[in-house]
């Protein structure tokens, strides 16, 4: 969700700054450009070497470096900046943001800021108290900035109170849940089924099929960016989790598939069926591997569920349900066949006769086909690209 965001993180002259290292660390890994920026009296507390270092970016302290000749430009900095987070904030900072002093670096970004800004303020218990700081607080709040309340506890003067910066791992879940819910899938709950299933035929063999997973993960990445609470029911992949958000439950076979499919079916908004799911299984399993004796061999099978028309079955309204079909042939006149018997929103074909798409590549070459049989074709992309367009598709039938 922080991918690619950029953020400004103000670091201030209080204790808390050496806490601004774990929250650089944290930012940084969940993918966001930091650039650290510190007040005068900051850089006494915390070295901007050590901010530097975690945000992989100089830490910048005056508008005017001598000794480069470098020019800190603040407007410059504060239109690169997707967000502004302060943290530690102190009690001179705010003053300075609540009544529009500009006599540093930090405070003359914030000026000329026009992204969403966040205050974390760290301060003694007394001073956190006082009218003048409150007042501010509220002021700045009052301007649309959004404020990160202190903790209580021992204070760095050994008074206990209320004034210590939030812990760094709540800031950061702060920050992150304000910026899911101005997603356009902020509070929508979306299931994604991806990889094969495995059909087992005795303790050490099964059937199963060449999917890798890769597009069913990359649509529950999508789906979690766009800030939907994201379920990803895996069949047996070597897939990794690209988003720590998405909810990963592994699965093995179609039954274990189609019970988890049940369990969060009912409060989904958004389900995408990219899984290859065993059509049939066998009627029984041996308990001991199968030796082997004759020439031939048979396995019975039977019919697994249809995950997805079971889903299409009890499908309401203000739910979408999206299923893919993997053609050989016919393939328009299949998957409209498929769109309708297990009533779908949309169908998402990929025919193995094109070139790049299909199990195990990094790409995919889809047609969308609506139930208004509304149909899109798109060029050859990879599979986050194309996970991107399902998802447009779906942001577009939400908003109609
Ligand atoms: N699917 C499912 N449960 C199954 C079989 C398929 O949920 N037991 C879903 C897949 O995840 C996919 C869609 O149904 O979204 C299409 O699967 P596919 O196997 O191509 O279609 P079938 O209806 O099984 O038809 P056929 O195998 O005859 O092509």
């Amino acid at each position: 969700m922080l991918e690619g965001k950029k953020i400004i993180l103000g670091v201030c002259g209080s204790i808390a700054a050496y806490k601004s290292a774990s929250l650089i660390r944290l930012l940084i890994k969940a993918g966001a450009q930091v650039q650290v920026i510190l007040t005068p009296d900051a850089a006494n507390f915390i070295t901007p070497l050590t901010l530097s270092t975690l945000s992989k970016k100089p830490a910048l302290v005056a508008y005017f470096e001598p000794e480069t000749g470098q020019w800190n430009n603040h407007v410059e900095l504060a239109l690169w900046a997707d967000l502004i987070l302060i943290a530690p904030a102190t009690a001179n900072t705010l003053s300075k943001m609540a009544n529009g002093l500009c006599d540093n670096l930090l405070t003359a970004i914030y000026l000329s800021a026009k992204c969403p800004v966040y205050f974390a303020p760290a301060m003694d218990l007394d001073m956190w108290k006082h009218q003048s700081t409150q007042a501010n607080v509220e002021k700045l709040k009052s301007y649309g900035n959004v404020f990160i309340a202190p903790g209580y506890g021992e204070l760095a003067s050994g008074l206990v109170g209320e004034g210590r910066m939030a812990e760094p791992e709540d800031i950061f879940n702060f920050v992150l849940s304000e910026v899911k819910k101005k997603l356009p899938l902020a509070n929508k709950n979306a299931l994604v089924t991806a990889g094969p299933t495995y059909e087992a035929i005795d303790p050490v063999r099964f059937l199963g099929n060449h999917s890798s997973g890769k597009m069913g993960f990359a649509l529950a990445d999508e789906l979690a960016k766009l800030g939907a609470n994201v379920t990803l029911i895996a069949g047996p992949s070597l897939q990794q989790n690209k988003n720590r958000l998405v909810h990963r439950i592994d699965v093995t076979s179609a039954a274990e598939m189609l019970d988890a499919c049940n369990v969060y079916f009912e409060t989904a908004n958004v389900c995408i069926m990219s899984a290859a799911v065993a059509d049939y299984t066998p009627v029984t399993v041996a308990s001991q591997k199968i030796k082997k004796q004759e020439d031939k061999f048979t396995i019975e099978l039977k019919k697994t569920t249809d995950i997805l028309k079971t889903l299409g079955e009890k499908k309401r309204d203000n739910q979408i349900l999206v299923g893919f079909a993997l053609e050989t042939n016919d393939e328009e006149k299949n998957s409209i066949e498929k769109l309708k018997k297990k009533n779908l929103d949309f169908i998402v074909l990929n025919s193995l006769n094109d070139i790049g798409a299909g199990f195990k590549a990094d790409t995919n070459k889809i047609t969308i086909i609506d139930r208004n049989l509304n149909k899109t074709s798109f060029e050859l992309k990879t599979k986050e690209a194309v996970a991107t367009d399902i998802c447009l598709k779906i942001l577009d039938l939400l908003n109609k």
